[in-house]
């Protein structure tokens, strides 16, 4: 691998570029998607980590797990990503919202009494649901056929940023989430379902991380860029 001009890099570019420093930016707790326009040294001096390090825990990753076979997602047209992007993300959120909101429906009603934070989690994760699925539907029928048919438009720009704005809608609902469950955390008394309800929260925040990424820094960088 080349050697990375880590300077003027932002973090969403060296995501898009290096998809292994995913990996390193979940260990170190740094916001890819939605703060993926911040320039990567702020990201890292805000975190106390030197750019030496970083570059080793990179390093290491791409070692230990190899980069052949990766997809490279800026190598396709927006025609692909975008269809990609709903094959993928918008189909596993269409199967797992509504298996997740169940899951929390059941918790809340065993559980409420002694958890009474599953309330507000059961309220907040009913909003994200609701904000997720008008989304995908917007994407669908409007942002990525405008995409497509008018790239350069100022229409389609100020749709990409609504589009923006809305990611960070709900990063915020889940940045809530996990600071009213401390983190997802599953207490002692918890039963199976309230288990396997936290865990799918978890894996729908994975995703929908890698989802917001894919569209802000690779599908609609150009279009928000171009002003
Ligand atoms: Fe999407
Ligand atoms: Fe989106």
């Amino acid at each position: 691998m080349n050697k990375i001009d880590y300077q003027n890099k932002s973090v969403g570019e060296l995501a898009a570029s290096r998809p292994m420093s995913i990996h390193v930016y979940k260990q170190l707790g740094i916001d890819f998607c939605c703060g993926g326009g911040r320039p990567l040294m702020v990201a890292l001096e805000e975190k106390g980590v030197l750019i030496e390090e970083f570059d080793r825990k990179l390093q290491s990753i791409e070692a230990e797990r190899g980069t052949i076979g990766q997809i490279d997602f800026r190598e396709m047209s927006s025609g692909q990503l975008s269809s990609y992007i709903e094959d993928t993300h918008h189909a596993f959120l269409r199967d797992q919202l509504p298996r997740e909101s169940e899951l929390l429906q059941m918790v809340l009603n065993a559980h409420g009494r002694a958890h009474r934070e599953l309330f507000e989690v059961y309220r907040l994760f009913g909003q994200l649901k609701t904000d997720l699925e008008q989304h995908l539907l917007k994407e669908e029928n409007l942002l990525f056929p405008a995409l497509q048919d008018a790239p350069g438009e100022e229409d389609t720009r100020q749709l990409a940023i609504e589009i923006v704005e809305e990611h960070e809608a709900a990063g915020e609902i889940l940045a809530t989430l996990h600071r009213i469950t401390g983190d997802f955390a599953i207490p002692e008394d918890a039963c199976e379902t309230y288990r396997i309800a936290y865990d799918l929260l978890n894996a729908i925040e994975q995703d929908i991380n890698q989802h917001i990424h894919l569209e802000n820094n690779i599908l609609l960088k150009e279009t928000i860029d171009d002003v």
